[in-house]
């Protein structure tokens, strides 16, 4: 057996005993307090801000996929992208027994939405005389011009420039209903004073695009589709006015889906030719596409309008209807009704009611290619004109039958 040599177990020993020395139970638990008291915020801190960033890129990641998804080639576009909760407003159905709350609408420019929507309100405000609700939604703000003065327009254009915000933008996203109910009758001349615009200008897209953006990254805790619905169906809104027409853009934009939601009809104008009867197809289809935003609107019907003569009258000038409205068209005219209501038929068989119940409006209701409206154009009202002459008589007249065509059509709803 080999022996172990004293120094060597003697050094262990020494070693031992240093250590066990150095290392006292209290010096330890002192010095690890210390330490501890001193690192704890700053590793607590740490901690925190590494959860918080995992959590924030989990979250931007998730909206991510959401905004991503949204726009998918196979989606149905950002309005119905999957994952978005639709929050419509509670007792929605109310909006079948409201006041009318008409879109002027289609995906086409220049078929006279604009127009349409200004001669139509001048017919409720001055032969109804109706409190009408205007609002402009095309930032592009025509409607807005034919119905403020001009002093009043400039004035208002010069506080969007400096306030990069309109009166459209603030309606689809802070707007109150004292707000709206706010807003003065600034509307041109003493005969539309029932009336009163909400008006638009350029910085309604820079809003509306925003607006889109942040509820797609789900930064917005309201759903922005059913903003102006909400406004429009409470009661002090109801009872205030007695109808809204709202003026769209030509593009499915926040506004433009705001001021569907908030309908219970559109009315969709449309040029009588081959091109623009087809827009019609497209457009109704995007209204069956989204049928879920909106499952109580109606399609009023689909104005044919700038035909070629006044189906409405004879050369006497005596009111005509049915048929012989209908002979007085075009071939043209005539083929380009027939395409728009094949394209309502195809366009409408899966749709659910009563989007489905879709027609065009009768011939005689149809608005004639006049001067007086051209040349009114984005000035002026020619309806509202202080002129009695022939054609403004003419114009009027046209309006009227379309506005008896539509409160027919709500009182059959009824
Ligand atoms: N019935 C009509 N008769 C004559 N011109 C019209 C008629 N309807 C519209 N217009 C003219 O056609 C152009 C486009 O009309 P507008 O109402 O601005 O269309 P949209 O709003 O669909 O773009 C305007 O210059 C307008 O004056
Ligand atoms: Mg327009």
């Amino acid at each position: 057996m080999a022996q172990i040599p004293v120094e060597e177990t003697l050094a262990e020993r020494l070693w031992q005993e240093i250590m066990n020395s150095s290392f006292d139970d209290w010096t330890v638990r002192v010095a690890a307090l210390v330490i501890a008291t001193l690192l704890a915020p700053f590793v607590a801190r740490l901690i925190g801000r590494l959860t918080s960033w995992l959590k924030e890129v989990f979250t931007a990641s998730g909206r991510l996929k959401r905004a991503e998804q949204a726009v998918a080639k196979d989606g149905n576009g950002i309005w119905l992208a999957k994952n978005f909760h639709i929050d419509q407003p509670v007792d929605y159905r109310r909006i079948r027994r409201g006041i009318p709350v008409i879109t002027i609408a289609n995906l086409k420019g220049g078929v006279g939405k604009t127009t349409i929507a200004a001669n139509l309100l001048a017919h409720y405000s001055i032969a109804k005389q109706e409190r009408v609700l205007a609002i402009d939604f095309d930032y592009q703000g025509s409607l807005s011009s034919m119905m403020l003065s001009e002093a009043d327009h400039d004035a208002l254009f010069e506080e969007q420039s400096d306030t990069r915000t309109c009166r459209a933008s603030h309606l689809i996203e802070h707007a109150t209903v004292d707000w709206l109910l706010s807003v003065p009758n600034s509307v041109e001349g003493s005969r539309l004073d029932r009336a009163k615009v909400i008006p638009s200008f350029y910085s309604l897209a820079a809003t509306e695009n925003r607006l889109m953006i942040e509820w797609l990254l789900g930064r917005k805790d309201i759903d922005i589709r059913f903003r102006l619905a909400e406004l429009i169906l409470s009661d002090r809104v109801q009872d205030r006015f007695d109808r809204v027409i709202i003026d769209a853009p030509p593009r499915l934009t926040t506004a433009c889906i705001q001021a569907l939601a908030a309908s219970n009809s559109v009315i969709i104008p449309t040029v009588l030719d081959s091109l623009s009867a087809q827009a019609v197809g497209t457009f109704v289809d995007q209204l069956r596409i989204h049928q879920k935003l909106w499952p109580y609107l109606r399609i009023a019907g689909v104005v044919g309008n700038m035909t070629s003569k006044d189906l409405g009258v004879d050369a006497d000038g005596k009111p005509i209807e049915g048929d012989e409205a209908l002979e007085r068209m075009n071939a043209v005219e005539v083929d380009a009704k027939v395409a728009c209501e094949d394209a309502l038929e195809r366009s409408l068989q899966t749709s659910n009611t009563p989007l489905r119940d879709a027609k065009i409006f009768s011939p005689h209701t149809f608005i004639p290619d006049k001067a007086e409206l051209s040349r009114a154009a984005g000035e002026r009202i020619a309806y509202a004109s202080a002129s009695n002459a022939a054609p403004i008589q003419q114009v009027r007249r046209a309006f009227d039958r379309l506005g008896d065509e539509i409160d027919s059509r709500y009182a059959s709803w009824n």
